[in-house]
């Protein structure tokens, strides 16, 4: 199946940065991801498998179906699960919008960075909801582009962060969408919706987490998008290299960062 068009691509990079991501936040975002031994849990936009690997060893006594519309990602995410020994994920290519499955297949279904690129969320919320029984649960993580801020912060680096939520916003997906799982959750028939903000605060007293998530995730990030950006007239050359350099400006000793993820749980 065609890799779909998404603003982050399927470059060894952004795989790179996407495996540096889920090591990053995993205790954070991963450790209330628990499934009783038994359950049969759907994940949903697998891509290579950064998260699936923590799914796969929280959850040993659960048989993991990890599906993904880019069948190169599967490759990927399936070398990382045999090289991380797990034994309890199939692979498949599949649409989350056309799921190969029967209605209420899955005792649980986990999606984490998926619907902020996908056009319409909530169609695809109703469409996973489908496969999902009755009293099984969703959960899904997404981030939110305007929960982020550093200090010292320039307007340079506030437009280069934009560019990347303007180029989202242009390809059909929103990096804003963390605010609204609440609101998508609960339109899609989900019940007992509940929504955790998963904040992450950098300073020089966690140099890893600076040199993991500023650094390797949210500034690779955001410089991931440059060509486009530039091509697009979204912002000039100069003030795209300003703004990057004030970005990494923020993560020198004296300088913070601030990010926000949400988590939603909601029961089918
Ligand atoms: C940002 S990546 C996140 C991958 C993984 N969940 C992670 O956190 O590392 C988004 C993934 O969603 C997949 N995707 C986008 N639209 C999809 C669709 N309609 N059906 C299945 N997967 C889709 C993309 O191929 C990509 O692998």
């Amino acid at each position: 199946m065609a890799d779909v068009q998404y603003v982050h691509g399927y470059s060894a990079r952004e795989a790179g940065r996407l495996a540096g991501q889920a090591n990053t936040l995993s205790g954070m975002l991963h450790h209330d991801t628990v499934y009783p031994p038994g359950s049969l849990v759907l994940e949903c936009g697998c891509g290579t498998g950064a998260q699936t690997v923590f799914l796969a060893s929280r959850n040993p006594g659960a048989k993991i179906v990890s599906v993904d519309i880019s069948t190169a990602s599967l490759e990927q995410a399936h070398a990382r699960i045999d090289a991380a020994g797990h034994q309890n994920v199939e692979f498949q290519t599949a649409d989350l919008f056309n799921l190969p499955f029967g209605d209420e297949h899955f005792d649980h279904v986990f999606l984490c960075f998926v619907l902020e690129h996908v056009a319409v969320p909530a169609a695809a919320l109703r469409a996973i909801k489908r496969v999902v029984r009755r009293g099984g649960t969703i959960t899904v993580v997404e981030g939110d582009h305007g929960s982020w801020y550093c200090y010292p912060q320039t307007p340079e680096s506030s437009r280069a962060v934009q560019c990347l939520v303007d180029l989202q916003t242009r390809l059909g997906g929103d990096a804003l969408i963390g605010r609204r799982l609440y609101p998508l959750l609960a339109e899609a028939g989900f019940s007992s919706v509940r929504v955790s903000p998963r904040m992450v605060y950098m300073d020089n007293s966690q140099p890893d987490l600076v040199e993991g998530f500023s650094r390797n995730t949210f500034i690779a990030m955001v410089e991931g998008i440059h060509d486009q950006a530039v091509a697009l007239g979204l912002i000039d050359q100069r003030t795209w290299e300003k703004g990057i350099a004030d970005l990494y400006r923020a993560t020198e000793s004296d300088g913070t960062f601030c990010y926000t993820f949400f988590k939603g749980m909601a029961l089918r």
